[in-house]
């Protein structure tokens, strides 16, 4: 939430965090800022909105040109989406820029003190008093980072800030709690973003900072320190992608491109995770199997798409190993003072590993002595630093808001952990785990069969643009699919959308049923477990009989679904566990088609973010 970026090098810097905040334009899009050191001042511009606000804005102003400078996109907490509260911030001299991503809770206190020593505030932000702090220090000290480490030991709450001093020329700042920062180190030239995104086009070489640590950047290196000043140990990595991943790739949105992906991503998550005899290797859950064979209790915390990811995690542990496994939104879950102890696992499921609802229930869980097992896309991230173990998905970069491939690997990563727990405390039998591994190994090329028929859906898609709502049922592992494929036309095509249990039909949800209401149900195979089929099979008679206008997705072969179907999407068998994986696929195409039929931004959709790092 919020993208920030910093530069000192040699090239323009106005250039430089231009394309970075592109990169970044993801985590919010409210407005966007830069400010660049030049002839020995300041040059700021700033606008309300998206990015080619301020493109626009630079075009008829340009800004002198400097090698030192600072940018930001905004998703907006204090105050509105303005231009006098789009960042960066300034002191009265405006000597001074700040950018900031997080929330700095003792604001109000913070700028009353400012106020009362004759502080001129511009903006309704807790951000700018950052700025006037900054001078203040910077006015005794003539050391940034000084005067950075001296002004985060009195803020509070979560922030990420990058600053520049037109007295220090060739310097940017940053300082970091709990929001995500990352350096990249380049040639005669350093970088300061919220993801990699923004540098890799420059640099695949990467320093993370830890929390609380001030970061100085200059031309020839950096200089990390806590916020007590001492030097601070940090961990460099090598990016292991390339700017190329983080690039549209001729599709028309980044969500196409990312759902198009979903075959790789799946088989990249499997990659080296499975031994010759088919045994699961998971040696990155470094949680001694001793204590895993303790667990009396499973505990799932995420948000959004990653919590339904949790929902269908659920129904394979509880299956797999006999474990009790409880899912919770994160944002609820540190709050009801959930009872967990050292026999407790709790497994965080986040994309970014940024989210700050997911971090603080893993620290709260932590607190009670229990094991945390980060599920994540992101490398060197703050969920896996700070769970005991991670177990990375590889889905690569996902950039559009709403989340695809991220979702169908965090699956595959629940579905691997899950059987590891089967495997070591020896509910499943090897060959049993082998079976599911060869299932499991097959869903890539499933979804790339999926993929491959879905131009009716589109279609559908289109025809359904002008309704006001969609409902979506399922039984079992195909609730929280109905609940995701609602989530996703919620967030992309701004209609009402719902999922519901289709038992829970008839005790409500039934009353929203009139003429030609469109509802999708997921249909779980009809081997196995027959009797949900069957009880499925009568829900989309009882809607149908209400007028109902059913989309039913059912296995290939299946043919009770037919005579009840007014359109009929087809997938690829799979064992019931394992559906979501490819039941999910037609719900993205459906409501990226519908939302892009509507006119609406699918990579951005209004007033979302991709990594949510307020609570
Ligand atoms: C935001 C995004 C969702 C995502 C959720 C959790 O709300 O818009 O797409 O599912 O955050 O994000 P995470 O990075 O923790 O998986």
């Amino acid at each position: 939430m919020c993208g920030i970026v910093g530069y000192v090098g040699s090239q323009s810097a106005l250039d430089v965090v231009m394309a970075g905040l592109k990169r970044l334009e993801y985590r919010g899009y409210d407005s966007a800022g830069v400010a660049v050191l030049a002839d020995g001042g300041l040059a700021p511009a700033k606008r309300a909105g998206k990015l080619v606000n301020l493109e626009k804005e630079l075009s008829e102003r340009p800004l002198p040109t400097g090698t030192t400078g600072i940018g930001h996109t905004r998703w907006a907490t204090h105050g509105g989406p303005t231009d006098a509260n789009a960042h960066p911030h300034l002191d009265n001299a405006g000597r001074v820029a700040v950018v900031h991503n997080g929330i700095i809770e003792n604001f109000a206190a913070l700028r009353a003190e400012l106020t009362g020593r004759g502080h001129g505030l511009a903006s309704e932000t807790d951000t700018e008093v950052v700025a006037h702090l900054l001078a203040e220090e910077f006015s005794s000290c003539a050391d940034l980072a000084e005067a950075m480490r001296l002004v985060c030991r009195r803020l509070e709450g979560a922030f990420t800030l990058v600053a520049v001093h037109a007295d220090e020329p060739d310097v940017v700042v940053g300082a970091r709690r709990n929001s995500p920062l990352v350096v990249g180190i380049g040639e005669g030239e350093a970088f300061l973003a919220s993801d990699v995104a923004a540098f890799i086009a420059h640099t695949r070489e990467a320093v993370e900072l830890g929390q609380d640590q001030v970061v100085e950047l200059r031309r020839d290196g950096v200089t990390v320190t806590g916020f007590d000043g001492r030097p601070a140990d940090v961990r460099a990595y090598h990016v292991d992608w390339d700017a190329s991943a983080a690039q549209k790739d001729g599709y028309a949105s980044f969500m196409l491109k990312e759902i198009a992906e979903q075959p790789k991503a799946v088989a990249d998550t499997l990659l080296g995770r499975i031994d010759e005899a088919g045994s699961l290797t998971l040696d990155e859950v470094r949680i001694p199997a001793a204590e895993l064979r303790e667990i009396d209790k499973v505990v799932i915390v995420a948000c959004g798409t990653a919590f339904h990811a949790g929902l269908i995690a659920k129904y394979a542990i509880e299956h797999w190993t006999r474990i009790p496994c409880e899912v919770e939104l994160a944002s609820e879950f540190r709050y009801r003072d959930p009872i967990l102890d050292p026999r407790s696992l709790v497994i965080a499921i986040s994309q970014s590993g940024e989210t700050m609802d997911t971090l603080m229930a893993l620290r709260h869980a932590r607190e009670q002595g229990s094991r945390v097992l980060a599920i994540c896309n992101t490398n060197g991230s703050t969920i896996p630093r700070e769970s005991d173990a991670v177990l990375y998905t590889h889905a690569g970069p996902e950039v559009a808001v709403a989340s695809t491939k991220a979702f169908l690997t965090q699956l595959v990563a629940c579905y691997l952990v899950a059987l590891y727990l089967g495997q070591v405390r020896g509910t499943k039998w090897g060959d049993e785990i082998r079976a599911v591994v060869r299932d499991l190994a097959r869903i890539s090329g499933a979804v790339d069969q999926v993929l491959g028929t879905m131009e009716p859906v589109r279609e559908l898609a289109r025809s359904l643009a002008g309704k006001d709502t969609v409902l979506f049922l399922g039984r079992h592992v195909g609730y929280p699919v109905a609940l995701e494929g609602a989530l996703k036309l919620k967030e992309l095509a701004y209609m009402h959308a719902e999922g519901f249990a289709a038992g829970e039909l008839k005790h409500g949800p039934i009353a929203l049923i009139e003429q030609d209401v469109p509802v999708v149900v997921v249909v779980p195979s009809p081997r196995g477990r027959s009797l949900l089929h069957d009880k499925i099979v009568s829900n989309i008679q009882e809607i149908r009989a209400r007028g109902a206008r059913t989309i039913v997705i059912a296995e290939e072969g299946d043919a009770t679904v037919e005579p009840y179907a007014d359109h009929l999407i087809r997938i690829p068998a799979t064992p019931t566990l394992l559906q979501p994986l490819v039941a999910t696929v037609p719900l993205q195409v459906f409501a990226c088609e519908l939302a892009t039929a509507r006119g609406n931004e699918v990579d951005q959709p209004r007033n979302l973010a991709k990594s949510v790092t307020v609570e």
